[in-house]
């Protein structure tokens, strides 16, 4: 049998002397490469369900670089949209949604078992990656965690403390949990083809998870990644799961006992140092560099680099940024990146 996969390795919790690395947002608008391929295919969404170009960006990071994983190149809320809401992006602006406020709103939701139609070019993009891959390249597919779903459905719009999802919570919590309830039986169904078609990993974002405190973390984003985890490895088992609570805090330690995911993906408020101490000594851990290095390059981001990888050499560790890189950085700084972590 061929040795493992890298990123597989430190998935199952080899501590390696050089971390496997890949990067959030790694296809993006970074890249003159991406850019291209997206003024072919129109706008963004018509980029995400062309099978044949998500692929291609998929690949233009895996080509350039040579990153040990490719995230299949989708959205979060492609999901909201296959349970029936609309959907659209404004260019510069971000995703507007029709909302979900009310009792109404939620009843006129698909089932969860219908969200395939609407995401089937997703699959095939996932099977078209499959076969395309160099074969050390590990293929992640992704979802989006349901309370952070749930925000951009409950607002209609990305929001920057999640009132109108807190809100609701608060008004009318059985319809607030009744919608969480649809996202995770929904995400539950797509990352289960994702893994089908071909994905070896599943990551689940919940990029808004650092606004729920106390008991409402434990309810909204604990639980909800613990059920769709442990119906991933029920249905497929030794799938990895990577966890992305965002801006979590001290919500990280114990996440991966209590949900099952076998990775935990750090944002970068976090310490190193700290997060060595109190997650990873539950298991591999991801990240977590600032992604404001790969605007801003130089000895600053050789020294954070090297400090990060250092500060994870006891465990296993899988190098990547804290959130996605951001449009306006330096395809250079990306590649000074991956010699340090490569390099030392
Ligand atoms: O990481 C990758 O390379 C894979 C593809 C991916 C995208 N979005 C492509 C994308 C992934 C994993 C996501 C996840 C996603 N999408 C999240 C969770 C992670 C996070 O960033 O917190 C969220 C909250 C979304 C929703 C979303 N999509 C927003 C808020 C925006 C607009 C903000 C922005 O960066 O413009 C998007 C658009 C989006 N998703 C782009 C890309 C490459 C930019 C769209 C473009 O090409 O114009």
């Amino acid at each position: 049998m061929a040795e493992q996969k890298k990123l597989l390795r430190s998935l199952a919790g080899e501590v390696q002397d050089v971390p496997p690395i890949w990067m959030m947002r790694q296809a993006g608008r970074y890249l003159p490469e991406y850019r291209a391929t997206r003024e072919k295919a129109g706008d963004f969404l018509s980029l995400c369900y062309n099978p044949e170009l998500a692929a291609e960006v998929t690949l233009q990071p895996i080509r350039r670089y040579g990153f040990d994983a490719a995230i299949l190149f989708a959205d979060i809320l492609l999901v909201p949209q296959a349970l029936g809401a609309d959907l659209w992006f404004v260019t510069g602006e971000g995703p507007r949604l029709s909302t979900l406020t009310d009792q109404a709103g939620f009843d006129a939701l698909k089932p969860a078992s219908d969200v395939h139609e609407v995401l089937s070019p997703v699959y095939e993009t996932v099977s078209i990656l499959s076969r395309e891959l160099p074969g050390d390249v590990t293929l992640i597919g992704f979802a989006g965690a349901p309370w952070t779903v749930a925000t951009y459905m409950i607002a209609g719009r990305g929001t920057k403390d999640q009132g109108p999802a807190h809100a609701l919570k608060d008004e009318n919590r059985p319809l607030f949990e009744a919608l969480l309830g649809r996202i995770t039986e929904a995400t539950i169904e797509y990352l289960s083809r994702q893994i089908e078609a071909g994905a070896e990993v599943v990551k689940i974002f919940d990029s808004w998870a650092g606004s729920l405190k106390g008991e409402d973390f434990t309810r909204y984003a604990v639980e909800p990644a613990r059920v769709i985890t442990a119906a991933l490895k029920e249905r497929h088992p030794g799938i990895p799961v990577i966890g992305f609570p965002r801006e979590a805090g001290e919500g990280y330690v114990g996440f991966a006992r209590a949900t099952g995911v076998d990775c935990v993906a750090l944002d970068n408020s976090v310490a190193p140092d700290w997060a060595a101490q109190h997650v990873q000594v539950d298991g591999c851990v991801q990240g977590n560099l600032a992604s404001s290095h790969m605007v801003t390059g130089g000895q600053a981001l050789v020294d954070e680099t090297r400090a990060i990888v250092k500060a994870f050499s006891g465990g296993p560790h899988i190098f990547n940024l804290g959130h996605g890189i951001t449009p306006d950085a330096d395809p250079a700084n990306v590649q000074l990146m991956i010699d340090t972590v490569r390099e030392g």
